[in-house]
């Protein structure tokens, strides 16, 4: 996570997480801590928890927590970035850019300007055009949703745009980088690039406008025209409607994604505020990580015929690889979320909703509906589910998947799980190769160990200066928690930052365990400086003992290997097995010093 640490120094210094965490939710002392209800899901009962000398807060209901750049990436949506940039300008923080950034920033920023004037423009023009509101109330929109979504008309003129832009002191070679005009055939001067068509912009996270994509009134083909590639827009890597999802997926935790602008603007209409839509085109990871930036549960609406369903499993693979959890909405062949809420009614597509999904089930139903089909064999089926089965990576789901199989296929347990070994190590395997997460460690061990491990980073998180004493005699490999090992990597890497008082909850806020994290730190006791030295001590040395316990079992299954097979143990490994034994039996541990 690169960032100007003096950025985030400087905002940490002079914003005040209590005061700012005060502005939305109501706080009351008690004890140490603050605790009001919790912004991040409903509830009746304080469980949200502030400790403004730790500058932490966590919330026990939901286990959501972190600092007070976690706080405003949590309440607004946003990604780590456009945090810092939002406090940053809400604290007066001059931020500094390269002249590169800065003008990279500028000619975006000019185009979201042109974007605006045009928008402005086309709203404008809705309002005098009765062709244009005639078809938008056909289509069941009203003021409020075209207000909100800025939908407007471009008219059916060759340069009113290129005019309006004129008059706004739009610079017109800026225009036509926007993709907004176009140049005339064989001429000179500009031409406007939407003409007669329904206007509808889109906009980024930070409710920007990046493009426009305009419909016809008629038949007239194509059916939609959008805004070519740009400084600020690349076609397939946005969302549409994810600037106004965002609040409401910040409480619902999910979005709904439909296919068109449509779509996305009735279900808004009728009141669900956590649409957006995909634009058509076959989704991509840019896509899925935008929507993972607000939400991490999706509601996949796709037409229910079989290029749809086709169509949605390619999508899903890929979505569950960017850590999305996906259900699929089912729609009754033939029509769109637009469609059903207009004529069947909101509550035709809440049951819709209800009647969802799990990505799991929706995979395996498509294998199983081909167990129907005359020729397939029943192990083809089983293969196919198993895979599937395989990306699952909640072990205790997965087993559930296997038993439900089982049963659906009328064969043993053990078979699938045969299967299942080697479908999952080739889906390890193509996660290694693209270099996506290593499924390593995590290797047997005593649960204690997770203890320790938990126990010192939480330590760490509540007295930064510690890095120092700990980070050379203990390295991330000595963890035997992947989550503890990730936190501690990113601890040490940024000791400096530590050094200079940075919230370390700041360098450890793109971890997905950062509730987790949070959480330790509040409920690490509060302990004078003294007995914080000595837990640290009684800490590393327990550390210490765990990994010289660990390097005993690894040497004591390399020996049962050797002498299962009849081979003689070497004497180097049977002498350090014996030191181990003795070091480990005594009640001291020599430590082995700076590594
Ligand atoms: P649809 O053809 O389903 O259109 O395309 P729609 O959104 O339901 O529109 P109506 O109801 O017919 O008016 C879905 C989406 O695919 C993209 C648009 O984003 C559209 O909303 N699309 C479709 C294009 O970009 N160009 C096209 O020519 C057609
Ligand atoms: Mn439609």
């Amino acid at each position: 996570m690169p960032f100007d640490n003096r950025v985030v120094r400087e905002i940490q210094a002079r914003v005040d997480l209590l005061a700012y965490v005060s502005q939305y939710v109501t706080l009351r002392k008690r004890g140490r801590e603050y605790v009001g209800l919790c912004p991040f899901h409903a509830e009746k009962t304080p469980s949200f928890s502030l400790n403004a000398e730790k500058g932490v807060w966590h919330c026990y209901g939901c286990d959501a927590g972190g600092d007070l750049i976690t706080f405003v990436r949590r309440y607004e949506n946003m990604d780590f970035n456009d945090a810092v940039r939002l406090l940053a300008a809400r604290a007066g923080v001059e931020m500094r850019e390269s002249e590169g950034t800065r003008r990279r920033r500028s000619e975006r920023e000019a185009i979201y300007e042109a974007n605006a004037v045009a928008k402005g423009y086309f709203m404008e023009s809705l309002q005098h055009t009765k062709e244009a509101r005639a078809y938008v109330a056909r289509r069941g929109l009203n003021d409020e949703t075209c207000q909100t979504f800025g939908v407007g008309f471009a008219p059916d003129s060759w340069d009113g745009l290129v005019t309006a832009l004129g008059r706004a002191h739009i610079d017109l070679q800026l225009a036509l980088r926007a993709g907004l005009i176009s140049t005339r055939q064989n001429e000179r001067g500009y031409i406007d690039f939407f003409r007669r068509r329904l206007m509808f912009p889109v906009f980024n996270l930070t409710a920007e406008v990046i493009a426009f994509g305009g419909r016809t009134l008629g038949d007239e083909q194509p059916k939609y025209l959008n805004t070519r590639n740009t400084a600020v827009y690349t076609k397939g890597h946005h969302m549409y409607g994810l600037h106004v999802a965002r609040r409401a997926a910040a409480a619902h935790e999910a979005l709904i994604v439909v296919e068109g602008y449509l779509d996305c603007l009735a279900l808004h209409q009728a009141g669900f505020a956590n649409a957006v839509a995909s634009l058509g085109t076959a989704f991509t990871v840019e896509q899925a990580r935008e929507l993972r930036r607000v939400a991490s549960n999706l509601y996949l609406c796709f037409d229910g015929d079989a290029a749809g369903q086709a169509a949605t499993a390619r999508s899903i693979d890929m979505l569950v690889d960017e850590g999305l959890v996906v259900r699929v909405v089912r729609l009754p062949k033939g029509r769109d979320p637009d469609s059903i809420v207009l004529e069947d009614g909101r509550d035709a597509f809440a049951a819709l909703l209800e009647q969802s999904q799990g990505w799991v089930d929706f995979k395996i139903e498509l294998a199983c509906a081909r167990i129907s089909g005359a020729f397939s064999r029943k192990a083809d089926v089983a293969r196919e589910a198993m895979a599937v089965i395989g990306q699952v990576r909640d072990p205790i789901e997965r087993d559930q998947y296997v038993k439900t199989m089982a049963r659906k296929l009328d064969v043993s347990e053990a078979a699938l799980r045969s299967m299942r070994t080697l479908s999952s190590s080739v889906v390890v395997a193509q996660k290694n190769t693209s270099g996506a997460e290593s499924p390593h460690r995590r290797g047997p061990g005593p649960v204690a160990a997770l203890s320790v491990e938990r126990e010192l980073v939480a330590l760490i998180l509540v007295k930064p200066a510690f890095i120092d004493a700990v980070a050379p005699r203990i390295s991330a490999e000595d963890f035997t928690d992947e989550d503890m090992a990730r936190a501690y990597t990113a601890l040490v890497r940024q000791r400096a930052d530590l050094g200079r008082g940075i919230n370390p909850l700041t360098l450890v806020a793109d971890d997905p365990n950062i509730a987790d994290l949070t959480h330790l730190a509040l409920s690490s006791p509060p302990l004078d400086a003294e007995d914080e030295e000595q837990r640290l001590e009684r800490l590393l040395d327990r550390f210490e003992r765990q990994r010289l316990e660990r390097r005993l079992w690894s040497i004591d299954a390399e020996m049962n290997r050797l002498l299962n097979q009849g081979a003689s143990v070497p004497d180097a490994l049977r002498d350090e097995y014996n030191s181990l034994a003795a070091t480990l039996r005594g009640a001291t541990i020599e430590r082995k010093g700076a590594k």
